[in-house]
Parts: C-alpha cells; sequence; structure tokens
C-alpha cells in the first residue's frame, strides 16, 4: 500500500521554540516512519520581512539543525530547503491567478501583520497563503502537521487545490488536512500569558531551543503567576494553565500530578513550581541544543542532507507541476 504523503514547513526567521517544537516537530518525528513525508525550510516565506542576505544561509542551516537535532531523521524523510525546489514557484504563479484579493485581505495573520508593520504591506505578505498552498500542493500531500495557527492557511489551500481541479476539470490535488497526535500541543503560550509563544515577539516570555540552562531559569522565573488559588479546586487561569501544559510535556508524570494535587489544596508555592519546571525544560532542551550546535558546525554534512533531500522533492514536485502545465494548456512542443 503507498504511504500517504505529508508535508510541513517552518520559516527559516529567528530561533525555534516549545511552541514549534510542539506544534510542529514532535508530530515530523511521530510521522517519519509511518508516511512520505517532506519537510523543509521556508526561505521564501522569511522574505516577506525582507532579512539581511548575510543572515540566510546560516538562519536555514540552523532551522535544518535543530529539526535533525531534536529527532528528525534526513534518511528518512525528505528536508529542503524551499529555495531549492523551484516547481514551489511556479506552482504558487500558476495558484495566484485562481486567487482573490478579497479572500486574502480577509486572512487574519495577513491582518495581523498590517497591523504590526503597516510600512511593509507587500505583496508577498497577501499572497503569502498561495505560496504555502504550493508547498502543500505540489507534492500533493494529504496529512499536514502544523500548529493551530496554521489551520486557516490549509483551508485555503484546500480551496485552492479544489478551484484547480474544477477549473482545469482534473484530479489533480487531493486535499490536504491538518494532522496531529494529541489536541493537548496544538498551541503553546508565552509565558507571561499573551498570545502564543513566537519567535519574534516577547523573546522572554518564550523558551527557545537554543536557550542555556541559566536563560531557561530566567525566563521561567519571570513566568506569569499570581498569588495562587485560594478556593479548593478553582479553575485555573490561562497563564497557569499553560504552565502546567508545559510541564505535562517535559516533567514526570508524577510530578505534574503532585504540583495539580497542590494546587487543588491551595498549597502550591509557585516559586518551588517554576523551578521544578524550569529544570525539566533544561533537561528536555539542553541535549537538543547541544546538538544543534555540533551539526551546525558540521556545514558540509548540512549541505549534503539538503542537497539530497532536495533531489528527492523535486522528483515528486515535477510529477505534479508537469500535470498542473498540462491541465492549463501549457504543453505547446
Ligand atoms: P512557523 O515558522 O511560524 O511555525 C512553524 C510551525 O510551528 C508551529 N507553531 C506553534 N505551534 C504551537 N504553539 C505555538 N506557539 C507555535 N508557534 C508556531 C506552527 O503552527 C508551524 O506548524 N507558514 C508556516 C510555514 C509554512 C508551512 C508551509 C507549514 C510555509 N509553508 C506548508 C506547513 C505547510 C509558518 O510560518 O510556520
Amino acid at each position: 500500500m503507498q504511504k500517504d504523503i505529508v508535508v510541513s514547513g517552518i520559516r527559516s526567521t529567528g530561533f525555534l521554540h516549545l511552541g514549534n517544537y510542539f506544534g510542529a516537530i514532535h508530530n515530523y518525528i511521530k510521522m517519519q516512519n509511518d508516511y512520505n513525508c517532506y519537510f523543509f525550510v521556508a526561505d521564501y516565506h522569511s522574505l516577506t520581512t525582507h532579512p539581511d542576505p548575510k543572515d540566510l544561509k546560516q538562519n536555514v542551516f540552523r532551522v535544518a539543525a535543530e529539526n535533525i537535532a531534536s529527532g528528525l531523521d534526513p534518511d528518512k524523510v525528505s528536508l529542503y530547503a524551499q529555495s531549492d525546489v523551484p516547481e514551489i514557484t511556479e506552482l504558487y504563479l500558476m495558484l495566484n491567478m485562481l486567487a482573490y484579493k478579497g479572500e486574502l485581505e480577509k486572512v487574519p495573520t495577513f491582518k495581523d501583520k498590517v497591523r504590526q508593520n503597516p510600512d511593509n504591506v507587500n505583496a508577498g505578505l497577501l499572497t503569502y497563503p498561495v505560496l504555502m498552498a504550493a508547498d502543500i500542493l505540489i507534492h500533493r500531500a494529504v496529512k499536514v502537521p502544523v500548529g493551530k495557527d496554521q489551520e486557516q492557511h490549509l483551508e485555503m489551500a484546500r480551496n485552492f487545490g479544489n478551484r484547480f481541479n474544477q477549473r482545469y476539470n482534473v484530479d489533480l490535488f487531493p486535499e490536504p488536512h491538518v494532522y496531529r497526535f494529541d489536541e493537548q500541543t496544538v498551541k503553546i503560550m508565552s509565558l507571561d500569558g499573551n498570545g502564543k509563544m513566537s519567535k519574534s515577539e516577547n523573546q522572554n516570555a518564550t523558551i527557545y531551543l537554543n536557550d542555556e540552562a541559566e536563560t531557561i531559569r530566567k525566563k521561567m522565573m519571570k513566568a506569569k503567576t499570581d498569588s495562587g488559588p485560594t478556593e479548593p479546586n478553582s479553575a485555573m487561569p490561562d497563564y497557569i494553565k499553560n504552565l502546567f501544559d508545559l510541564m505535562d510535556l517535559v516533567s514526570e508524570k508524577d510530578t505534574a500530578a503532585l504540583f495539580r494535587e497542590q494546587f487543588n489544596s491551595c498549597s502550591i508555592r509557585y516559586g518551588d513550581f517554576k523551578k521544578q519546571l524550569a529544570e525539566d525544560m533544561i533537561r528536555f532542551v539542553d541535549p537538543i541544543r547541544i546538538e544543534a550546535l555540533e551539526l551546525q558546525k558540521d556545514e558540509e554534512r548540512l549541505r549534503k542532507i539538503l542537497k539530497s533531500g532536495a533531489e528527492r522533492a523535486r522528483e515528486s514536485a515535477v510529477q505534479t507541476l508537469t500535470a498542473a502545465r498540462k491541465a492549463i494548456g501549457i504543453n505547446y512542443y
């Protein structure tokens, strides 16, 4: 039986953090044995914010290294840089003809960016979901492991694929759907309780996969808490629940159970709770950080991995693109 096709990508802006890990990478690792996986570094997507050309390569290699250090096996999956697969950009152009200004302007992530950076509302930002659809549809993927923040983009990818099929009367693109193992881990909140953990915003409230032990301790101690519950079995405020969620992800089961019991009986001391969480977090992050640093020193190895990943990705991409060109009528010779 043919394995289902899986696609997902991570932008090469900023350092990867626990949100990226639990929202995406840990699903990649669980899927790599059972599916035909294409995972990539979305370097074209990062261009919307005009990164310094000097930094680009290092950013791409770092994201690749952090994925591998987290447990992704480049022999089992195709790991590549988006810009190494030019078929994606050609499909992007085709899909752009089927994407309407009105629907793109309504996308919440676009509206957020406009609000955050009113001086840089470029067309790439507007058509960001179209490029993302091209990333997915180019391999005719059906499963896309992403965090909750990307759900709307997936819906658009389905729309664009269906629109292409209907317009050209073909059955080229299957519908891609968000895929994940457990509901709990889809959105990791920022430690200050304001929104999701993110690569660029509130860095002191974000735990990065390359944070050293002392940095993690400091950030954890600053995590938002309050004076504690006064009624037994109270509902947890969101920012406390987020810390417990993190504890469920990185600590032993017994540890989380013990602190939950203390919360429910109003005897929890948040200082101790955060200290414990910091140490467990360090135990989790440290091996990834160290391995990723080692890998980044071996540029030759990373280059080989990305090159061979791109070769495999292109084999699949060329097939889809040939069919898409034919469907449109671009087969003149
Ligand atoms: P990016 O680079 O912002 O994030 C990469 C992945 O991490 C997930 N994520 C989170 N999950 C839970 N909690 C958080 N706080 C958190 N922050 C980030 C994201 O959901 C994502 O899965 N547009 C995409 C990259 C992309 C892509 C694609 C993804 C480009 N083409 C095709 C899938 C398929 C992005 O900017 O992700």
